[in-house]
């Protein structure tokens, strides 16, 4: 069984996702251990007490410095004991004592077509907003792995969504939850509970689902 640790930082959507596949199938051989968020007033942390997961608040706001707030980060995760961290909606830049302590244990999901609009200062309507901008005809989602760069891990799943006329950031955003995000980060995980995702120098493989 797969103990999985979820970090949050907002709404919970990709979180209660993630529960949702849990609860119908869609993921197997995996469990939510623990809930850690950053923003103590995230709602996801609601979503993670409705369906009886532990949620651990660990603010910036509450130690002297980020090194500190760094460790207390890995040590809330460490408690947990999991197999994969997920970033799923996670603001704060991933301390690399921690992906240090996990390699190749951690996933994120970005609300972009990777390497498309994605590295710093690319999160939240952000994103949208350059798509939008730059006219591309198509976005989406990725969920990849996280190494010490940022959003460069390898690409475990990409889904397309198409963009329409009188997209808003906010609309394009939705949908792209909606089609992509809610549909591969939980895909991913059911994956990696199966054992069927290989790293190979940078690049992953999905292995045959064995019969
Ligand atoms: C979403 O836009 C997602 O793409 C990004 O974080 C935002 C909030 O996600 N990863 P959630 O509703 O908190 O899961």
């Amino acid at each position: 069984m797969l103990r999985v640790v979820v970090c949050v930082s907002g709404g919970g959507t990709n979180l209660q996702a993630i529960i949702d596949s849990l609860a119908d199938g869609r993921i197997r051989n995996a469990q939510i251990v623990r809930v850690i968020s950053n923003n103590p007033g995230a709602y996801a942390l609601e979503r993670a007490a409705r369906a009886g997961i532990e949620g651990v608040c660990v603010s910036p706001k509450n130690f002297e410095n980020r090194d500190l707030f760094n460790d207390a980060l890995l040590e809330a995760i460490r408690e947990a004991d999991p197999g994969l961290i997920v970033l799923a909606g996670f603001l704060v830049a991933i301390p690399p004592q921690v992906v240090s302590a996990y390699p190749g244990k951690i996933i994120n999901i970005h609300p972009a077509l990777i390497p498309s609009f994605c590295g710093k200062g690319y999160y939240g309507l952000k994103v949208h907003e350059k798509a939008l901008a730059r006219g591309v005809k198509v976005s989406g989602a990725t969920c990849h792995f996280v190494d010490e760069g940022l959003d460069s891990g390898p690409i475990i799943l990409q889904k397309a969504v198409e963009i329409k006329d009188g997209d808003t950031p906010e609309i394009l955003q939705r949908r792209i939850m909606e089609e992509a995000e809610w549909v591969i980060l939980p895909r991913a995980i059911d994956l990696i509970a199966a054992g069927r995702v290989v790293i190979e120098d940078r690049r992953t493989r999905i292995l045959p689902a064995q019969e």
